[in-house]
Protein backbone atom coordinates (compact mmCIF):
# COMPACT_ATOMS: atom_id res chain seq x y z
CA UNK A 1 0.00 0.00 0.00
CA UNK A 2 1.36 3.51 -1.03
CA UNK A 3 2.55 5.23 2.17
CA UNK A 4 1.79 9.54 2.59
CA UNK A 5 3.27 12.17 4.01
CA UNK A 6 1.76 15.05 5.41
CA UNK A 7 2.50 18.57 5.25
CA UNK A 8 1.76 20.89 8.24
CA UNK A 9 -1.06 22.15 5.43
CA UNK A 10 -2.26 19.50 5.22
CA UNK A 11 -0.92 18.26 1.51
CA UNK A 12 -0.77 14.57 1.49
CA UNK A 13 3.04 13.56 -0.64
CA UNK A 14 3.02 10.02 -1.77
CA UNK A 15 6.76 8.20 -0.24
CA UNK A 16 8.55 7.35 -3.74
CA UNK A 17 8.28 3.93 -4.67
CA UNK A 18 11.16 1.51 -5.57
CA UNK A 19 11.44 2.67 -9.31
CA UNK A 20 11.46 6.10 -8.86
CA UNK A 21 14.83 5.93 -7.20
CA UNK A 22 16.42 5.34 -10.57
CA UNK A 23 14.08 8.09 -12.80
CA UNK A 24 15.57 10.88 -9.29
CA UNK A 25 19.03 9.73 -9.65
CA UNK A 26 18.67 10.56 -13.61
CA UNK A 27 17.64 13.44 -12.91
CA UNK A 28 20.32 14.62 -10.69
CA UNK A 29 22.98 13.18 -12.66
CA UNK A 30 21.74 15.69 -15.49
CA UNK A 31 21.54 18.42 -13.07
CA UNK A 32 24.59 18.05 -12.07
CA UNK A 33 26.19 17.79 -15.21
CA UNK A 34 24.75 21.06 -16.37
CA UNK A 35 26.30 22.85 -12.96
CA UNK A 36 29.54 21.16 -13.44
CA UNK A 37 29.85 22.75 -17.10
CA UNK A 38 29.17 25.77 -15.27
CA UNK A 39 32.13 25.32 -12.87
CA UNK A 40 30.27 25.17 -9.84
CA UNK A 41 30.64 23.30 -6.96
CA UNK A 42 28.57 20.39 -6.16
CA UNK A 43 26.79 20.71 -2.41
CA UNK A 44 25.13 17.89 -1.06
CA UNK A 45 23.28 18.95 2.45
CA UNK A 46 22.20 15.70 4.31
CA UNK A 47 18.71 16.64 6.27
CA UNK A 48 16.65 19.76 5.56
CA UNK A 49 15.67 20.47 9.02
CA UNK A 50 15.67 23.89 10.73
CA UNK A 51 19.37 24.05 9.93
CA UNK A 52 20.08 22.17 6.75
CA UNK A 53 16.83 23.76 4.45
CA UNK A 54 18.32 27.31 5.46
CA UNK A 55 21.77 26.39 5.25
CA UNK A 56 21.33 24.99 2.22
CA UNK A 57 20.08 27.87 0.33
CA UNK A 58 22.74 29.95 1.89
CA UNK A 59 25.11 27.50 0.18
CA UNK A 60 22.78 28.02 -3.12
CA UNK A 61 23.28 32.09 -2.60
CA UNK A 62 27.13 32.27 -2.66
CA UNK A 63 28.30 33.99 -5.72
CA UNK A 64 31.45 34.66 -6.81
CA UNK A 65 33.13 38.75 -6.73
CA UNK A 66 31.01 38.93 -10.37
CA UNK A 67 28.00 37.80 -9.00
CA UNK A 68 28.15 34.17 -10.46
CA UNK A 69 27.02 31.47 -8.12
CA UNK A 70 29.73 28.68 -7.51
CA UNK A 71 27.57 25.94 -6.07
CA UNK A 72 24.92 24.15 -6.92
CA UNK A 73 23.08 22.32 -3.69
CA UNK A 74 21.35 19.12 -3.56
CA UNK A 75 19.26 19.03 -0.33
CA UNK A 76 18.97 15.26 0.97
CA UNK A 77 16.08 14.67 3.28
CA UNK A 78 15.26 10.72 4.08
CA UNK A 79 11.97 9.48 3.24
CA UNK A 80 10.42 9.10 6.08
CA UNK A 81 6.68 10.27 6.24
CA UNK A 82 6.95 12.61 8.80
CA UNK A 83 9.61 14.71 6.66
CA UNK A 84 9.44 13.67 3.11
CA UNK A 85 6.96 16.37 2.16
CA UNK A 86 9.59 18.71 2.79
CA UNK A 87 11.51 17.74 -0.71
CA UNK A 88 8.12 18.00 -2.59
CA UNK A 89 8.14 21.80 -1.25
CA UNK A 90 11.07 23.39 -1.66
CA UNK A 91 11.44 21.73 -5.64
CA UNK A 92 8.31 24.24 -5.76
CA UNK A 93 10.67 27.09 -4.69
CA UNK A 94 9.05 26.84 -1.36
CA UNK A 95 10.03 27.24 2.15
CA UNK A 96 9.60 24.25 4.51
CA UNK A 97 9.73 26.43 7.48
CA UNK A 98 7.50 28.67 9.13
CA UNK A 99 9.53 31.73 10.43
CA UNK A 100 9.07 35.30 10.89
CA UNK A 101 12.21 36.03 8.77
CA UNK A 102 10.84 36.61 5.45
CA UNK A 103 14.59 36.31 3.76
CA UNK A 104 14.00 32.11 4.08
CA UNK A 105 11.05 31.97 1.96
CA UNK A 106 12.27 34.63 -0.66
CA UNK A 107 16.07 32.95 -0.95
CA UNK A 108 14.34 29.27 -1.38
CA UNK A 109 12.73 30.80 -4.12
CA UNK A 110 15.11 32.81 -5.55
CA UNK A 111 17.72 29.60 -5.61
CA UNK A 112 15.10 27.09 -6.60
CA UNK A 113 13.26 28.66 -9.75
CA UNK A 114 15.71 31.77 -10.43
CA UNK A 115 19.23 30.61 -9.96
CA UNK A 116 18.29 27.44 -10.57
CA UNK A 117 21.14 26.46 -8.19
CA UNK A 118 19.35 24.49 -5.36
CA UNK A 119 16.67 21.27 -5.43
CA UNK A 120 16.06 18.81 -2.82
CA UNK A 121 15.87 14.95 -3.19
CA UNK A 122 15.48 11.56 -1.59
CA UNK A 123 17.99 9.46 -2.80
CA UNK A 124 21.39 8.83 -1.05
CA UNK A 125 23.04 8.58 -4.83
CA UNK A 126 22.92 12.12 -4.54
CA UNK A 127 26.14 11.26 -2.79
CA UNK A 128 27.67 10.21 -5.37
CA UNK A 129 27.74 14.01 -7.05
CA UNK A 130 28.72 15.43 -3.92
CA UNK A 131 32.14 17.74 -3.91
CA UNK A 132 30.93 18.94 -0.51
CA UNK A 133 28.52 16.94 2.18
CA UNK A 134 26.98 19.12 4.87
CA UNK A 135 25.71 16.57 7.75
CA UNK A 136 22.58 18.43 8.96
CA UNK A 137 21.23 15.67 10.69
CA UNK A 138 19.69 15.67 14.42
CA UNK A 139 22.04 14.23 17.18
CA UNK A 140 19.05 13.44 19.91
CA UNK A 141 19.56 13.15 23.55
CA UNK A 142 16.81 10.67 24.72
CA UNK A 143 16.35 11.67 28.54
CA UNK A 144 14.69 8.27 30.92
CA UNK A 145 13.09 10.49 33.32
CA UNK A 146 12.06 14.77 34.09
CA UNK A 147 14.68 16.62 35.24
CA UNK A 148 18.00 13.96 35.65
CA UNK A 149 19.36 14.60 32.18
CA UNK A 150 21.83 12.30 33.75
CA UNK A 151 20.09 9.34 33.34
CA UNK A 152 19.63 9.99 29.83
CA UNK A 153 21.91 8.84 26.96
CA UNK A 154 23.21 10.11 23.09
CA UNK A 155 20.94 8.90 20.47
CA UNK A 156 23.71 7.91 17.90
CA UNK A 157 21.67 6.05 15.49
CA UNK A 158 21.04 8.82 12.94
CA UNK A 159 24.27 10.26 12.33
CA UNK A 160 25.81 7.17 12.67
CA UNK A 161 23.72 5.71 9.93
CA UNK A 162 24.26 8.92 7.79
CA UNK A 163 28.09 8.41 8.28
CA UNK A 164 27.70 5.23 6.63
CA UNK A 165 25.79 5.99 4.02
CA UNK A 166 28.19 8.53 3.32
CA UNK A 167 31.06 6.55 3.38
CA UNK A 168 29.61 4.13 1.10
CA UNK A 169 28.76 6.87 -1.53
CA UNK A 170 31.22 9.62 -1.38
CA UNK A 171 34.26 9.69 -4.10
CA UNK A 172 37.57 9.93 -1.74
CA UNK A 173 38.20 13.79 -2.46
CA UNK A 174 34.70 14.67 -1.31
CA UNK A 175 34.75 17.12 2.16
CA UNK A 176 32.39 16.01 4.69
CA UNK A 177 31.60 19.14 6.91
CA UNK A 178 29.76 17.73 10.37
CA UNK A 179 27.55 20.42 11.69
CA UNK A 180 25.35 18.74 13.78
CA UNK A 181 25.77 19.35 17.19
CA UNK A 182 27.39 15.90 18.69
CA UNK A 183 28.89 14.67 21.94
CA UNK A 184 32.65 16.15 22.24
CA UNK A 185 34.84 13.32 20.24
CA UNK A 186 32.44 12.46 18.02
CA UNK A 187 33.93 13.44 14.51
CA UNK A 188 37.37 11.75 15.55
CA UNK A 189 36.47 8.86 17.00
CA UNK A 190 33.17 7.99 15.67
CA UNK A 191 32.48 9.38 12.13
CA UNK A 192 36.40 9.16 11.54
CA UNK A 193 36.57 5.30 12.34
CA UNK A 194 33.25 4.61 10.71
CA UNK A 195 34.04 6.47 7.09
CA UNK A 196 37.80 5.05 6.70
CA UNK A 197 36.82 1.16 7.44
CA UNK A 198 34.15 1.51 4.83
CA UNK A 199 36.71 3.15 2.44
CA UNK A 200 39.12 0.32 3.10
CA UNK A 201 35.99 -2.24 2.13
CA UNK A 202 35.85 0.20 -0.94
CA UNK A 203 39.71 -0.44 -1.65
CA UNK A 204 40.13 3.82 -0.94
CA UNK A 205 43.70 4.10 1.03
CA UNK A 206 43.11 8.34 1.62
CA UNK A 207 42.36 9.40 4.70
CA UNK A 208 38.70 10.79 4.70
CA UNK A 209 38.52 14.71 4.32
CA UNK A 210 36.51 15.26 7.81
CA UNK A 211 35.75 18.56 9.36
CA UNK A 212 33.56 19.95 11.87
CA UNK A 213 31.93 23.23 12.32
CA UNK A 214 28.82 24.21 14.04
CA UNK A 215 25.65 25.96 13.55
CA UNK A 216 25.31 29.08 15.72
CA UNK A 217 20.98 29.92 13.95
CA UNK A 218 18.86 31.25 15.46
CA UNK A 219 15.52 30.62 14.14
CA UNK A 220 13.14 34.00 14.07
CA UNK A 221 13.50 37.20 12.68
CA UNK A 222 17.09 37.17 11.59
CA UNK A 223 17.36 33.25 10.90
CA UNK A 224 19.30 33.72 7.91
CA UNK A 225 21.77 36.20 9.56
CA UNK A 226 22.39 33.91 11.82
CA UNK A 227 24.00 31.31 9.10
CA UNK A 228 25.17 33.88 6.41
CA UNK A 229 26.60 36.82 8.48
CA UNK A 230 27.85 35.23 11.99
CA UNK A 231 30.89 33.98 13.38
CA UNK A 232 31.85 30.35 12.55
CA UNK A 233 34.58 27.95 14.50
CA UNK A 234 35.64 25.20 12.44
CA UNK A 235 38.57 22.47 12.74
CA UNK A 236 39.40 19.64 10.22
CA UNK A 237 40.98 15.72 10.97
CA UNK A 238 44.01 16.96 9.45
CA UNK A 239 45.59 19.77 7.08
CA UNK A 240 43.93 19.14 4.35
CA UNK A 241 40.32 18.66 5.71
CA UNK A 242 41.32 22.06 7.74
CA UNK A 243 42.37 23.99 4.56
CA UNK A 244 38.55 22.81 2.54
CA UNK A 245 36.25 23.84 5.25
CA UNK A 246 38.01 27.14 5.77
CA UNK A 247 37.72 27.65 1.77
CA UNK A 248 34.53 26.60 1.79
CA UNK A 249 32.96 28.54 4.65
CA UNK A 250 35.07 32.12 3.27
CA UNK A 251 33.20 31.10 0.24
CA UNK A 252 29.47 30.84 1.43
CA UNK A 253 29.60 33.06 5.05
CA UNK A 254 30.73 36.77 5.67
CA UNK A 255 33.91 35.71 6.92
CA UNK A 256 35.49 38.95 6.10
CA UNK A 257 33.28 40.65 8.41
CA UNK A 258 32.64 37.91 10.97
CA UNK A 259 36.24 36.27 10.57
CA UNK A 260 36.12 32.19 11.20
CA UNK A 261 37.60 30.90 14.20
CA UNK A 262 40.31 27.96 13.47
CA UNK A 263 40.79 25.30 16.31
CA UNK A 264 43.52 22.88 16.29
CA UNK A 265 41.25 19.68 16.22
CA UNK A 266 37.53 19.11 15.68
CA UNK A 267 37.01 17.64 19.60
CA UNK A 268 37.86 21.81 20.43
CA UNK A 269 35.29 22.69 17.35
CA UNK A 270 32.48 20.32 19.25
CA UNK A 271 33.18 21.04 22.63
CA UNK A 272 33.02 24.82 22.08
CA UNK A 273 29.28 24.07 20.71
CA UNK A 274 28.39 22.39 24.03
CA UNK A 275 30.25 24.87 26.68
CA UNK A 276 28.38 27.67 24.77
CA UNK A 277 25.32 26.11 25.14
CA UNK A 278 26.01 25.03 28.89
CA UNK A 279 26.96 28.61 29.68
CA UNK A 280 23.58 30.01 28.36
CA UNK A 281 21.62 27.23 30.17
CA UNK A 282 23.43 27.89 33.08
CA UNK A 283 22.82 31.82 33.26
CA UNK A 284 19.06 30.61 32.76
CA UNK A 285 18.32 27.74 35.04
CA UNK A 286 20.83 30.36 37.62
CA UNK A 287 17.34 32.88 37.70
CA UNK A 288 15.22 30.18 38.81
CA UNK A 289 15.83 30.60 42.44
CA UNK A 290 15.64 34.16 42.33
CA UNK A 291 12.36 34.12 40.46
CA UNK A 292 10.96 32.30 43.07
CA UNK A 293 12.50 34.11 45.41
CA UNK A 294 11.00 37.29 43.91
CA UNK A 295 7.19 35.59 43.57
CA UNK A 296 7.40 35.10 47.42
CA UNK A 297 8.54 38.72 48.83
CA UNK A 298 7.25 41.07 46.46
CA UNK A 299 9.90 41.74 43.46
CA UNK A 300 9.16 42.15 40.49
CA UNK A 301 12.42 40.03 38.85
CA UNK A 302 11.60 42.05 35.59
CA UNK A 303 12.47 45.13 36.69
CA UNK A 304 15.30 43.62 38.63
CA UNK A 305 16.90 42.19 35.53
CA UNK A 306 16.44 45.36 33.91
CA UNK A 307 18.23 47.38 36.04
CA UNK A 308 21.37 45.00 36.07
CA UNK A 309 21.89 44.63 32.48
CA UNK A 310 22.26 48.44 32.34
CA UNK A 311 25.82 47.45 33.71
CA UNK A 312 27.84 46.92 30.42
CA UNK A 313 29.49 43.60 32.02
CA UNK A 314 26.14 42.45 32.77
CA UNK A 315 24.05 43.09 29.71
CA UNK A 316 23.25 39.09 28.84
CA UNK A 317 21.55 38.50 31.94
CA UNK A 318 17.69 37.06 30.96
CA UNK A 319 14.99 36.00 32.31
CA UNK A 320 14.16 32.24 31.58
CA UNK A 321 10.27 32.31 31.01
CA UNK A 322 8.41 29.03 31.57
CA UNK A 323 11.33 26.65 30.90
CA UNK A 324 14.01 26.67 28.40
CA UNK A 325 12.83 24.79 25.16
CA UNK A 326 14.21 24.56 21.55
CA UNK A 327 15.89 21.56 20.12
CA UNK A 328 19.69 23.07 21.29
CA UNK A 329 19.95 24.46 25.67
CA UNK A 330 17.97 21.26 27.07
CA UNK A 331 20.03 18.50 25.52
CA UNK A 332 23.52 20.06 24.68
CA UNK A 333 25.04 19.95 27.49
CA UNK A 334 23.60 16.04 28.29
CA UNK A 335 25.89 15.44 25.26
CA UNK A 336 29.19 16.59 26.81
CA UNK A 337 28.32 14.41 30.33
CA UNK A 338 27.35 11.73 27.85
CA UNK A 339 30.48 11.75 25.87
CA UNK A 340 33.25 12.16 28.82
CA UNK A 341 31.69 8.55 29.98
CA UNK A 342 30.94 7.00 26.73
CA UNK A 343 33.32 8.03 24.48
CA UNK A 344 36.34 8.81 26.76
CA UNK A 345 35.61 6.00 28.85
CA UNK A 346 36.12 8.38 32.37
CA UNK A 347 33.85 6.42 35.12
CA UNK A 348 34.03 9.84 38.10
CA UNK A 349 31.49 12.52 38.49
CA UNK A 350 33.00 15.53 37.07
CA UNK A 351 30.10 17.59 36.09
CA UNK A 352 27.77 19.31 38.46
CA UNK A 353 26.66 22.99 37.13
CA UNK A 354 26.09 21.70 33.21
CA UNK A 355 23.69 18.82 34.06
CA UNK A 356 21.86 20.53 37.46
CA UNK A 357 20.98 23.92 34.74
CA UNK A 358 19.64 21.38 32.27
CA UNK A 359 17.34 19.81 35.33
CA UNK A 360 16.66 22.80 36.69
CA UNK A 361 15.52 24.65 33.31
CA UNK A 362 13.79 21.08 32.37
CA UNK A 363 11.23 21.66 35.18
CA UNK A 364 10.42 24.99 35.31
CA UNK A 365 7.57 25.59 33.87
CA UNK A 366 5.74 22.76 36.11
CA UNK A 367 6.13 25.78 38.75
CA UNK A 368 3.62 27.82 36.10
CA UNK A 369 0.24 24.78 36.83
CA UNK A 370 1.23 25.74 40.53
CA UNK A 371 0.52 29.60 39.80
CA UNK A 372 -2.43 28.44 37.97
CA UNK A 373 -3.53 26.58 39.92
CA UNK A 374 -3.46 29.25 43.00
CA UNK A 375 -4.99 32.35 40.90
CA UNK A 376 -8.10 30.01 40.02
CA UNK A 377 -8.21 29.17 43.86
CA UNK A 378 -8.33 32.70 44.64
CA UNK A 379 -11.25 32.85 42.80
CA UNK A 380 -12.94 30.24 44.46
CA UNK A 381 -12.56 28.23 41.05
CA UNK A 382 -11.29 24.63 41.07
CA UNK A 383 -8.83 24.05 38.47
CA UNK A 384 -10.11 20.47 37.68
CA UNK A 385 -12.44 21.18 34.78
CA UNK A 386 -11.32 24.77 34.61
CA UNK A 387 -10.97 25.80 31.04
CA UNK A 388 -7.86 27.39 30.04
CA UNK A 389 -5.95 28.84 27.16
CA UNK A 390 -2.22 29.00 26.61
CA UNK A 391 -1.04 31.62 24.48
CA UNK A 392 2.11 30.39 22.55
CA UNK A 393 3.03 26.76 21.53
CA UNK A 394 6.49 27.41 20.47
CA UNK A 395 9.64 27.62 22.70
CA UNK A 396 10.48 31.77 22.09
CA UNK A 397 8.85 34.18 20.23
CA UNK A 398 8.13 35.03 16.92
CA UNK A 399 8.91 31.19 15.35
CA UNK A 400 6.75 28.41 14.92
CA UNK A 401 9.27 25.31 16.36
CA UNK A 402 7.49 23.95 19.34
CA UNK A 403 10.84 21.33 20.34
CA UNK A 404 11.02 21.24 24.14
CA UNK A 405 8.80 24.23 24.93
CA UNK A 406 7.28 25.09 27.96
CA UNK A 407 4.21 25.40 26.81
CA UNK A 408 4.26 21.72 26.30
CA UNK A 409 4.84 20.81 29.42
CA UNK A 410 2.24 23.72 30.78
CA UNK A 411 -0.34 22.00 28.77
CA UNK A 412 0.58 18.21 30.18
CA UNK A 413 0.75 19.02 33.76
CA UNK A 414 -2.63 21.27 33.55
CA UNK A 415 -4.21 18.09 31.89
CA UNK A 416 -2.96 15.72 34.24
CA UNK A 417 -4.43 17.94 37.15
CA UNK A 418 -7.90 17.63 35.60
CA UNK A 419 -7.49 20.96 33.35
CA UNK A 420 -9.31 21.18 29.67
CA UNK A 421 -6.38 23.18 27.56
CA UNK A 422 -7.06 25.32 24.32
CA UNK A 423 -4.42 26.96 22.44
CA UNK A 424 -3.18 29.58 20.30
CA UNK A 425 -0.16 30.42 18.55
CA UNK A 426 -0.08 32.69 15.29
CA UNK A 427 2.88 30.56 14.06
CA UNK A 428 1.81 27.24 14.57
CA UNK A 429 -0.77 25.04 12.65
CA UNK A 430 -0.19 21.54 14.30
CA UNK A 431 1.24 20.90 17.44
CA UNK A 432 2.48 17.57 16.58
CA UNK A 433 4.10 16.97 19.97
CA UNK A 434 0.49 16.12 20.97
CA UNK A 435 -1.58 15.90 17.39
CA UNK A 436 1.23 12.54 16.94
CA UNK A 437 2.24 12.38 20.94
CA UNK A 438 2.46 8.28 20.17
CA UNK A 439 5.36 8.58 17.52
CA UNK A 440 6.55 12.21 17.34
CA UNK A 441 9.62 12.66 17.94
CA UNK A 442 9.47 9.08 17.97
CA UNK A 443 7.41 6.61 19.40
CA UNK A 444 9.19 6.09 23.12
CA UNK A 445 10.25 10.02 23.41
CA UNK A 446 7.39 11.92 23.82
CA UNK A 447 7.19 13.96 27.14
CA UNK A 448 3.31 12.30 27.87
CA UNK A 449 5.27 9.38 29.46
CA UNK A 450 6.15 11.54 32.48
CA UNK A 451 2.49 12.48 32.86
CA UNK A 452 -1.15 10.64 33.68
CA UNK A 453 -4.06 11.41 31.96
CA UNK A 454 -2.82 12.20 28.55
CA UNK A 455 -4.45 10.60 25.91
CA UNK A 456 -7.28 13.21 25.06
CA UNK A 457 -4.40 15.11 23.89
CA UNK A 458 -4.21 13.93 20.78
CA UNK A 459 -7.07 15.59 19.81
CA UNK A 460 -5.59 19.36 21.10
CA UNK A 461 -5.64 21.61 17.89
CA UNK A 462 -4.12 25.13 17.54
CA UNK A 463 -6.80 27.93 17.77
CA UNK A 464 -5.88 30.62 15.21
CA UNK A 465 -8.36 32.86 16.15
CA UNK A 466 -7.64 34.57 19.24
CA UNK A 467 -11.21 35.81 20.24
CA UNK A 468 -12.84 32.61 19.95
CA UNK A 469 -10.35 31.22 21.99
CA UNK A 470 -10.68 33.53 24.70
CA UNK A 471 -14.57 32.72 24.65
CA UNK A 472 -15.44 31.08 27.97
CA UNK A 473 -11.99 30.49 29.60
CA UNK A 474 -11.57 30.72 33.24
CA UNK A 475 -7.85 31.28 33.04
CA UNK A 476 -5.62 32.84 30.70
CA UNK A 477 -1.85 31.72 30.33
CA UNK A 478 1.05 33.76 28.54
CA UNK A 479 3.58 31.86 27.88
CA UNK A 480 5.41 33.42 25.01
CA UNK A 481 6.51 37.17 23.99
CA UNK A 482 5.06 36.71 20.48
CA UNK A 483 4.44 40.10 19.16
CA UNK A 484 0.66 40.11 19.28
CA UNK A 485 0.23 39.45 22.79
CA UNK A 486 2.10 41.98 23.97
CA UNK A 487 -0.44 44.74 22.87
CA UNK A 488 -3.36 42.63 24.16
CA UNK A 489 -6.02 45.09 26.34
CA UNK A 490 -7.52 43.57 29.42
CA UNK A 491 -10.81 44.78 28.86
CA UNK A 492 -10.89 43.31 25.05
CA UNK A 493 -9.80 40.35 26.83
CA UNK A 494 -12.04 40.07 29.85
CA UNK A 495 -14.86 41.19 27.03
CA UNK A 496 -14.29 37.89 24.86
CA UNK A 497 -13.21 35.47 27.68
CA UNK A 498 -17.07 36.95 29.23
CA UNK A 499 -15.89 37.72 32.93
CA UNK A 500 -13.11 38.19 34.97
CA UNK A 501 -10.60 35.08 34.86
CA UNK A 502 -7.06 34.33 36.38
CA UNK A 503 -3.58 35.64 34.23
CA UNK A 504 -1.04 34.04 34.34
CA UNK A 505 2.40 35.77 32.95
CA UNK A 506 4.96 33.67 32.62
CA UNK A 507 7.38 35.99 30.51
CA UNK A 508 6.82 39.53 31.70
CA UNK A 509 4.84 40.25 28.95
CA UNK A 510 2.08 42.67 31.71
CA UNK A 511 3.05 46.36 32.58
CA UNK A 512 2.17 47.00 35.61
CA UNK A 513 -0.94 49.38 34.13
CA UNK A 514 -2.30 46.20 32.55
CA UNK A 515 -1.55 44.04 35.47
CA UNK A 516 -3.64 47.12 37.80
CA UNK A 517 -6.68 46.92 35.31
CA UNK A 518 -6.93 43.44 35.25
CA UNK A 519 -7.49 43.39 39.05
CA UNK A 520 -9.52 46.17 38.27
CA UNK A 521 -11.81 44.30 36.47
CA UNK A 522 -11.51 41.46 38.81
CA UNK A 523 -9.23 39.27 37.39
CA UNK A 524 -6.68 37.69 39.12
CA UNK A 525 -3.21 37.93 38.25
CA UNK A 526 0.50 35.83 38.80
CA UNK A 527 3.52 35.72 37.15
CA UNK A 528 7.10 33.97 37.28
CA UNK A 529 8.93 35.88 39.08
CA UNK A 530 6.51 38.89 39.33
CA UNK A 531 6.12 39.15 43.01
CA UNK A 532 4.90 42.83 43.10
CA UNK A 533 1.65 41.84 41.50
CA UNK A 534 0.16 41.20 45.08
CA UNK A 535 0.91 45.12 45.75
CA UNK A 536 -0.65 46.48 42.63
CA UNK A 537 -3.58 43.59 43.99
CA UNK A 538 -3.49 45.60 47.34
CA UNK A 539 -3.78 48.98 45.61
CA UNK A 540 -7.01 48.16 43.34
CA UNK A 541 -8.64 46.72 46.86
CA UNK A 542 -7.75 49.94 48.81
CA UNK A 543 -8.86 52.34 45.54
CA UNK A 544 -11.82 50.50 45.24
CA UNK A 545 -12.95 50.50 49.31
CA UNK A 546 -11.93 54.37 49.32
CA UNK A 547 -14.76 55.15 46.34
CA UNK A 548 -17.09 52.65 48.22
CA UNK A 549 -16.71 54.96 51.35
CA UNK A 550 -16.34 58.20 49.39
CA UNK A 551 -20.04 56.97 47.79
CA UNK A 552 -22.01 55.90 51.36
CA UNK A 553 -20.65 59.06 52.79
N1 LIG B 1 17.34 24.23 15.41
C1 LIG B 1 18.27 25.06 15.86
O1 LIG B 1 17.96 26.17 16.25
C2 LIG B 1 19.75 24.68 15.91
C3 LIG B 1 20.70 25.66 16.20
C4 LIG B 1 22.05 25.33 16.20
C5 LIG B 1 22.43 24.01 15.98
N2 LIG B 1 21.48 23.05 15.74
C6 LIG B 1 21.93 21.67 15.49
O2 LIG B 1 21.80 21.36 14.12
C7 LIG B 1 21.50 19.98 13.97
C8 LIG B 1 20.23 19.79 13.13
O3 LIG B 1 19.15 20.38 13.83
P1 LIG B 1 17.76 20.71 13.16
O4 LIG B 1 17.08 21.64 14.09
O5 LIG B 1 17.93 21.12 11.76
O6 LIG B 1 17.08 19.24 13.22
P2 LIG B 1 15.83 18.70 12.37
O7 LIG B 1 15.31 17.50 13.09
O8 LIG B 1 14.92 19.83 12.02
O9 LIG B 1 16.51 18.25 11.02
C9 LIG B 1 17.22 17.09 10.85
C10 LIG B 1 16.80 16.52 9.50
O10 LIG B 1 17.66 15.45 9.17
C11 LIG B 1 16.89 14.44 8.55
N3 LIG B 1 17.61 13.18 8.59
C12 LIG B 1 17.80 12.34 9.63
N4 LIG B 1 18.54 11.27 9.24
C13 LIG B 1 18.81 11.44 7.93
C14 LIG B 1 19.50 10.70 6.95
N5 LIG B 1 20.08 9.52 7.24
N6 LIG B 1 19.58 11.20 5.68
C15 LIG B 1 19.01 12.37 5.37
N7 LIG B 1 18.34 13.12 6.24
C16 LIG B 1 18.22 12.67 7.51
C17 LIG B 1 15.60 14.46 9.35
O11 LIG B 1 14.54 13.83 8.68
C18 LIG B 1 15.37 15.97 9.52
O12 LIG B 1 14.66 16.56 8.48
C19 LIG B 1 21.36 19.42 15.38
O13 LIG B 1 22.57 18.85 15.78
C20 LIG B 1 21.10 20.64 16.22
O14 LIG B 1 21.51 20.45 17.55
C21 LIG B 1 20.15 23.36 15.68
Amino acid sequence: MAEYSLSPTGEKFQLPEQKNYLEEFERLKMLVNSQRALRREIVVVMGVGFVGAVMAAVVADAQDGKGNPTKFVIGMQRPSTRSFWKIPLINRGLSPISTEDPEVALMIERCVNKKKTLTATFTYDALKLADVVIVDVQCDYLKESLGNVRSGQAEMKALEESFEIIAQNISPETLVLIETTVAPGTTEQIAYPIIKKMFRKRSIESDPVLAHSYERVMPGKNYVSSIRDFWRVCSGVNEEATRRVVKLLSEVLDTEKFPLTVLDKPIESETAKIVENSYRATILAFLDEWSLFAERNGVDLIKVINAIKVRPTHSNIIFPGPGIGGYCLPKDGGLGVWAYRHIHGFEDEIFKITPLAIDINDTRALHVAQLTRDALRNMGRPIASAEILVLGASYREDVGDTRYSGSELIVRRLTEMGAELRVHDPYVLHWWEFEKQDEYPASSDSLKRFFRGQEKLKDLRIEQDLKKALDGVDALIFAVRHQPYLNLDPDEVVQSAGGPIAVIDCFGILNDDKIKRYFELGCEVKGLGRGHVKRIKDQVREEKEQMETRRVM
